[in-house]
């Protein structure tokens, strides 16, 4: 649906403890992506239901804890590092098409893509996946839908040709490996396409479906991330001017929390959008009425005062939360389509797990950590520029110079 033919007055619940309730109810369903049908239409986060619990049980084997302490110690470091090179070797960089495309490498990784050949080809994809991100955030859109809908049918057919077709011609002779007994279970890729692949029966997918879901995977993981590494360091670059705070950024613990309060101010999807199956009536009397629309106003739920305090609009990576909310708020959603990615990026804050797990930075973090050891600060020369093709209040531009007297020392990271 977009704005056009969308209610003129959705219910709009903006409050903490209504929109964690919303989250969790099984009566709504996802309505923020019917106008990113081309990218969207099949994908896990527009199902519902039965078909989402079987997709997201095939797809949520992937995503275990110790696969991602194992991707933290042994894959991300060496991508930040092959990402980084050459802007630290021109001594300056764009923020945005930095994280875009350091996290791109590891996405295209979790969606079955197998690595760009070169810097050529790792720039087409980035572009692609830029594309599906428009396409899918179509909603927030200020292009024109007609231009936006060609763009993304033609990146389609585009990724398709150089990109799935190859990574699925491997995987499928994988799968059949694995039939005839000439390929052991362990040696499968760990990826959401063989996931699909493997499960297509069960799934009943067709192959636009399959090809929409790795293309879902590539851009959901890659531009919510992007915008979180960009904001965090705007809010880091906004408070370093006081010696107290700019002392702590040598604890990567430090960092982390800066990263997932960014996150609470600044959620990737400020809104999420669902539509009332059946008669829902709120805890607090609220009452949602059959086939009405309901904007979950995650941003402002993620300042609710009432949760969070008087200076809840403030950035405190230090504040105190009561029990049971998360430092990111509502940023990572809840209920059956809360982030399949959610630790990946964000990692698992040490104590926060019933089994007392150790820290887990997250992506996000350990890329903000490499920035501020290559000694990072805002171009003097070329300020940041705001994203003006979307209503989403993003960064278009955010150029950085690296400077070797303002390097930050974290503590060394057992590998
Ligand atoms: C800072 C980074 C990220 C943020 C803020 C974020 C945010 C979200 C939110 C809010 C939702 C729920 C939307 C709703 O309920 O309508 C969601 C769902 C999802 N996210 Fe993320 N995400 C991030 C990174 C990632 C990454 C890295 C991946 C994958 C590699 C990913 C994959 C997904 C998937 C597959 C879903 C749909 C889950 C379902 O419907 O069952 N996300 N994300």
């Amino acid at each position: 649906m977009d704005r056009a033919t969308a209610p003129a007055e959705p219910v709009v619940l903006d409050r903490y403890d209504d929109v964690r309730e919303a989250l969790r109810q099984r009566d709504l369903k996802q309505a923020l992506y019917d106008a990113g049908g081309d990218v969207m239409a099949g994908s896990l986060i527009t199902l519902h239901g039965e078909e989402h619990k079987r997709r997201r049980r095939a797809e949520n084997r992937l995503f275990r804890r110790g696969t991602f302490r194992w991707w933290e110690l042994h894959l991300v470091p060496g991508t930040i590092e092959s990402s980084y090179a050459a802007a630290l070797e021109r001594g300056r960089t764009d923020l945005v098409h930095l994280g875009r495309r350091t996290i791109m490498y590891l996405t295209a990784l979790v969606a079955g893509i197998d690595p760009p050949a070169d810097e050529a080809a790792a720039d087409r994809l980035e572009r692609l996946a830029h594309v599906f991100s428009a396409g899918a955030t179509a909603v927030h859109s200020t292009r024109d839908p007609e231009e936006l809908r060609r763009d993304v049918e033609r990146a389609m057919a585009e990724f398709d040709e150089e990109f799935l077709a190859p990574a699925r011609r491997r995987r499928e002779d994988m799968l059949a490996g694995l039939a005839d007994g000439t390929v052991d279970e362990q040696d499968l890729p760990r990826d959401v396409l063989t996931a699909v692949l493997r499960n297509r029966d069960e799934l009943g997918m067709t192959d636009a479906e399959v090809r929409r879901e790795v293309a879902f995977y590539l851009q959901a993981g890659s531009h919510s991330t992007a915008n979180l590494f960009t904001h965090s360091m705007h809010r880091i670059f906004s408070e370093w001017a006081d010696p107290a705070f700019a002392a702590r950024l040598t604890d990567r613990r430090f960092v982390q929390r800066c990263v997932l309060e960014t996150l609470r101010l600044n959620p990737a999807s400020p809104v999420a959008w669902r539509r009332v199956m059946a008669d829902v009536t709120l805890r607090n009397g609220r009452a949602l009425p059959s086939g009405s629309l309901v904007e979950l106003d995650l941003r402002a739920a993620n300042t609710d005062p009432a949760v969070f305090g008087p200076d809840a609009a403030a950035f405190d990576p230090d504040r105190v939360l009561p029990d049971g909310v998360a430092p990111w708020g509502h940023s990572f959603g809840g209920g059956m389509h809360a982030c399949i990615g959610m630790e990946l990026d964000g990692g698992v804050v040490a104590g926060s797990s019933a089994d007392g797990e150790e820290n887990v930075y997250g992506t996000v973090t350990l890329m903000v950590a490499a920035l501020l050891e290559a000694g990072v600060r805002p171009d003097p020369d070329e300020p940041p520029t705001e994203d003006r093709s979307s209503s989403r209040p993003n960064f278009e531009r955010y150029p950085v110079v690296f400077d070797p007297a303002a390097r930050v020392a974290h503590e060394e990271v057992p590998v």
